[in-house]
């Protein structure tokens, strides 16, 4: 193949400073915030939780998001928007940007699943304004809706059904969801993406305000307040966070860090590759952690747990978090039916409200984040392999398109891909990053890197825990995981969760896996094409050996 064939598109930019920063804070603050979280605190020990999650987030997620727009903005500014190039500007080795290619494909396997939820909250929000989720809470049939909306029986396996027997609106509103952000999508960057996130963000902070003002306000109930609804994040046990099983509890809030803030996935580093050397990362970086988790920890944490633990108590609310779907999608119409509206009785009225209000909120999240998620394929596919914007918008809808079926249908695939794209493989991902960026291409010129243009000067403690702190307790992680787990889950013995595989189970494994197999295949294919097209030669041009 010629170097002629190699035509990639004209470079996109952000329209404003303004745009970037609620764009970034789109791509971090997402269904995590909301769902995920409220989830992990309660299963990982609450208050002792919350001290592993803020020690993770200063030693692990502040450190890598800082790296990720870093390597983003050098890569841009050899005209890469995705992780092959940007591995490649930082070394001239080769199988960099093979390994460049798990950045690409890591988070369209997370799309997959993550817009097939986010296109849940756009059906609830529907119903809570059509009447029928608010009419279903009344009756305390939460969760029946929930199995009909999705299709009486459908797979998932975090609701642990076997069959699926079809739900026209779970597929209409995914066909929906998909539309739409294949829509914006194609719409570019600034014209699309950027437009979404200055909507969106100030209607998700101003939807979740309100909500919280409500939870905030509500009168005590059965003896129980608020405010000890407050405690379980809280109160930390400090024994169980350095007992034996305490790894858990660690693991899983570091996981929290990676997921909630979009690190390890690809995502930032292509959002921060339509910078300019002019343009501050330092403070801006910090800017989009510091929203994130006042969305996470302020927001998303007065919102599920205080309200449920008011009106059901701690049993309801850690059979919910153990759940995790059962926490929004049931629990939460079931509060909102108990919950006064101005002064009213508790009602329909109630659940359409507060419904639509915490729906609308989660399906903002859930678009900006999986705009973001999506948009290194994209990239990919436009700078790497030429393909207009409309054409790229439909490659990725038709790659989710196959995908999701599966993911749909079979039990297990979904978790089998949450756990190897939207947790093992944003430690692994990082790890490479980590080293590329603080140890071969060096912390002196990183540190540099990462200064230009900035308004701020980093503490240098931070150039420390780069270079040293967040690789080792990436690479502790990965030998705990490779010593403890890795055989029985790599053999089919144990599912990620822990427990044996049925045969069920197995299936779904094999099948998500070779899910990500085949797509990662794919695109390190590409990546070979792209490197015979001649797009990772200039990437070193003009500067010294
Ligand atoms: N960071 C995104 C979220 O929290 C993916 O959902």
């Amino acid at each position: 193949m010629s170097t002629t064939d190699y035509a990639p598109q004209e470079r996109e930019q952000w329209g404003s400073r303004l745009g970037l920063i609620l764009a970034m804070a789109g791509n971090a603050v997402g269904l995590g915030n909301f769902l995920r979280f409220p989830n992990q605190a309660v299963q990982n020990g609450g208050g002792s939780f919350m001290v592993a999650y803020f020690i993770s987030l200063v030693l692990l997620g502040i450190p890598l998001m800082w790296m990720e727009w870093g390597i983003g903005r050098r890569g841009g500014t050899f005209g890469h928007s995705t992780a092959p190039g940007m591995f490649q500007s930082l070394t001239k080795a080769r199988l960099v940007r093979y390994l460049g290619a798990i950045g690409v494909v890591m988070p369209l396997l997370i799309v997959i699943y993550y817009v097939y939820i986010e296109s849940w909250t756009l059906g609830y929000a529907v119903s809570a304004i059509g009447g029928s989720l608010g009419e279903a809470a009344l009756a305390g049939e939460g969760s029946g809706f929930f199995a009909d909306y999705l299709g009486d029986g459908a797979q998932l396996g975090f609701l642990g059904n076997e069959t699926w027997q079809g739900s026209n609106q779970a597929i209409v509103f995914f066909v929906i969801t998909m539309a739409v952000n294949l829509w914006v999508l194609s719409r570019g960057l600034s014209k699309g993406i950027e437009i979404i996130a200055k909507i969106g963000m100030p209607v998700l902070v101003l939807c979740a305000v309100a909500l919280v003002a409500r939870v905030l306000t509500l009168p005590d109930q059965g003896g129980r307040s608020v405010i000890d609804g407050l405690g379980i994040y809280w109160v930390p046990d400090w024994s169980r966070l350095f007992s034996s099983g305490a790894e858990v509890i660690w693991l899983a809030a570091a996981g929290q860090i990676f997921f909630t803030l979009s690190v390890g996935s690809g995502a930032i580093n292509t959002y921060a590759s339509y910078l300019s050397n002019d343009d501050d990362i330092a403070l801006t970086g910090l800017a989009t952690v510091s929203t994130n988790e006042f969305c996470e920890v302020v927001l998303g944490g007065t919102l599920a747990i205080p309200a449920a633990y008011l009106f059901m108590g701690i049993g309801e609310v850690e059979a919910a978090s153990a759940s995790n779907m059962g926490l929004a999608f049931v629990t939460m119409p079931q509060v909102f039916a108990n919950t006064p509206l101005l002064g009213a009785d508790p009602g329909a009225s109630s659940v359409a409200v507060f419904g639509t209000l915490w729906f609308g909120l989660l399906f903002v999240a859930g678009i900006t984040s999986s705009l973001a998620l999506s948009q290194p394929t994209m990239a990919f596919l436009q700078g790497s392999m030429g393909l207009s914007r409309r054409k790229a918008a439909l490659v990725v809808g038709g790659l989710i398109a196959i995908c999701v079926g599966p993911v749909i249908v079979i039990p297990g695939v979904l978790d089998e891909i949450d756990y190897w794209a939207g947790t093992f493989g944003l430690v692994l991902f990082s790890t490479i990053e980590v080293i590329l960026f603080m140890w071969v291409f060096g912390a002196d010129r990183a540190w540099a890197e990462i200064h230009k243009g900035s308004d701020i000067q980093i503490p240098r403690i931070f150039k420390f825990i780069m270079t040293w702190v967040t690789p080792l307790v990436l690479l502790a992680m990965l030998i705990a995981w490779g010593a403890q787990q890795a055989w029985p889950i790599l053999t089919f013995e144990n599912s990620p969760g822990g427990g044996a595989y049925d045969d069920a189970g197995r299936t779904g494994a094999v099948v998500g896996r070779t899910i990500m197999l085949g797509m990662f295949l794919l695109f390190v294919s590409l990546v070979f094409v792209a490197a015979r097209r001649g797009n990772y030669d200039k990437v070193h041009q003009g500067e010294a050996a």
